[in-house]
């Protein structure tokens, strides 16, 4: 080749190599973007931690047994102090409290047992003050029987409330059957003699299902809703919405419908148009979020009630990871398997909450962790560590940050909770093995959670100088905020910890979840990366030593938050890296 050609080929190669640097350089840049993208779209309600507070067991503050709005505002810089930066409060508002407040009689009036528009209002005041954000309940799949709109509704047919529900006439013979999940019967649909006819109720027969395709129903809940934003609240959460809509024409389903209430009731005809519209009319309108309780049946549901581009809801409350627990125990690996499902089908589009308890839960301690004397504290933090570092918005119930566990009533009378009772009296109809329902309840029922906070050793551990509406769970005398308060190795200040380490370390919050070990039946292990950070989280949901693979470069790595008093100094080698019972690690990777 001659001088000339060979010159020209190491310029070729030169332009050639300036073409691949550059073309790396901006693919490089774009996935930067993209990611830095992910970390500026960034929404107050993906950053929150939520503290649900359940205001019958909170504070009572006038001796009558129940918690109360004075109760709360006399707690608030408690709650402050844990860090948190949103509230999600059950329902205050007027209710013969059939459902515990579920059950709403007038949506614009606080419940008596509770107190007042006035306690409402310095609650807010408090709040807000405090830099905590107000997020309520919205039950409007149903109100209460004692409703204004019901009373009507039920005195006539020809009443212009007759529509706001949904009533069947018995000269067209019985309804099609549908399912209610509190009956006593299980069936949905209550005869009323006044007018002949059978008002649809899935959850109790005091709590009848409005009828949302009805346009002055809809009319009237905006109205409502923007009465509360107007007074400052935050956000909604919409109990049981993805039910609201009801073919009217009421097909019958198909046989073993029942058992899968999920599947044939959520998600009906023109949710999401009522979603929309609430969401053009109200939410759009003021800064709140909106959560919905449920994500419907598939991941398709999920992403089509919260993506962004859907102008609907913020983010789903999905039931699969909550409902994993069993009273014969779970599998790690079924665990790992629906969080990370999960975080993969929302990593692009949509957000999720992360939660293991709620008001409709037993405690968390008792069924996603160990209770017993020697491993409660431990494995309390363990599952803390897990909800507060992964993606989505960590919502965590009142007295979890405790490690309060499960009373395990032994009697039906013990009991407060009207679905336990109904089902009670349903197992005998049906001549069921009633020690073996209650032996069950002492796992799964929700009263568990709803014992009273325990605040010190005092009498009823001081929730209330009266007599509890339901009993205190007696562990109280060890388990309770003023001995935490001392100890600063307690659940409660690893939990401010790890919620002051959470709104510290935005990877947390936003970035990308990968699983590592997946086949450990012991070991949790992930990371978060994003924006130049890398953190690695070990948790053992064992009772046992185990060892974590997770074959990640620990070089420079720095142990940053340990639930043992000793944090091991040793980083995970070769041969893994050995957890204690328990245990839960965070490490920064460089
Ligand atoms: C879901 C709520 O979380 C639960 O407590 C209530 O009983 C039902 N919806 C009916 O409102």
């Amino acid at each position: 080749m001659s001088e000339l050609g060979l010159t020209k080929l190491a310029v070729m190669k030169r332009y050639w190599i300036l073409f691949c640097l550059a073309s790396f350089f901006l693919f490089e840049n774009g996935c930067r973007e993209a990611e830095q993208k992910k970390f500026t779209d960034e929404k107050w309600w993906k950053e929150a931690v939520v503290y649900q507070i359940y205001p019958r067991s909170f504070k009572d503050s006038d001796g009558d047994g129940i918690g109360d709005l004075k109760g709360i505002i006399s707690k608030l810089d408690y709650i402050k102090n844990l860090g948190i930066n949103a509230v999600w409060l059950n329902p205050i508002y007027s209710s013969p409290n059939d459902d515990n407040g579920y059950d709403v009689s007038d949506y614009r009036n606080i419940m008596k047992d509770f107190g007042t528009m006035a306690d409402f209002d310095s609650l807010i005041n408090g709040m807000h003050q405090r830099g905590i954000k107000l997020v309520m309940d919205l039950v409007v799949n149903h109100s209460s029987d004692e409703h204004e709109w019901f009373k009507q509704s039920r005195s006539s047919r020809t009443s212009p409330y007759r529509n706001y529900y949904h009533w069947w006439n018995a000269e067209r013979g019985k309804p099609p059957p549908r399912y209610s999940l509190f009956d006593i019967n299980h069936d949905a649909w209550r005869y009323d003699s006044v007018t002949n006819a059978y008002y649809l109720h899935y959850f109790s027969r005091k709590q009848p299902d409005l009828n949302w395709e009805n346009p002055e129903l809809r009319k009237e809940v905006y109205a409502i809703m923007k009465f509360w934003a107007d007074k400052g609240i935050d956000g909604f959460r919409l109990d049981a919405f993805q039910f609201a809509a009801k073919d009217t024409a009421f097909p019958v389903f198909p046989p073993g419908y029942e058992k899968k209430f999920q599947l044939y009731y959520a998600i009906g005809p023109h949710l999401h148009d009522y979603l929309k519209e609430m969401n053009q009319k109200v939410f759009s309108r003021y800064d709140v979020m909106s959560v919905a309780e449920g994500a419907g049946n598939s991941f398709e549901d999920a992403h089509q009630l919260v993506d962004a581009d859907r102008g609907e809801l913020n983010m789903a409350y999905a039931f699969e990871g909550v409902d994993i627990a069993k009273s014969e125990g779970y599998s790690l690996l079924h665990f790992k398997e629906v969080f990370s499902r999960w975080d993969s089908a929302f990593a692009l589009n949509g957000w999720l909450s992360i939660f293991l308890s709620n008001h409709d839960q037993a405690r968390l301690v008792s069924r996603f962790g160990n209770d017993s004397p020697e491993f409660r504290e431990a494995s309390a933090k363990m599952l803390a560590t897990f909800l507060m570092t992964m993606r989505g918005t960590p919502y965590y119930y009142n007295g979890d940050e405790l490690g309060m566990t499960n009373i395990r009533f032994t009697k039906i009378t013990d009991y407060r909770d009207m679905s336990i009772k109904n089902e009670y009296q349903h197992q005998k109809d049906i001549h069921a093995d009633t020690l073996l329902f209650l032996e069950n309840e002492k796992f799964v029922s929700r009263d568990n959670g709803r014992t009273p906070f325990q605040w010190d050793g005092g009498q009823n551990a001081g929730f209330t100088t009266g007599t509890p509406w339901i009993p205190v769970n007696t562990n109280y005398s060890f388990i309770n905020a003023a001995l935490e308060e001392k100890d600063s190795n307690s659940c409660l200040n690893y939990f401010r910890k790890l919620v002051d380490f959470r709104k510290s370390n935005p990877v947390l919050v936003y970035g990308k979840y990968k699983l590592l070990d997946n086949d450990n039946t012991q070991v949790y292990a992930y990371t978060r990366e994003g924006e130049g950070k890398k953190m690695l989280i070990l948790l053992n949901f064992s009772a046992k030593n185990a060892k974590a693979d997770v074959n990640v470069s620990m070089a420079g790595a720095k142990l940053l938050l340990s639930n043992y008093v000793e944090g091991q100094s040793e980083l995970p080698g070769e041969s893994g890296y050995a957890l204690r019972p328990y245990e839960a690690v965070i490490f920064q990777l460089q």
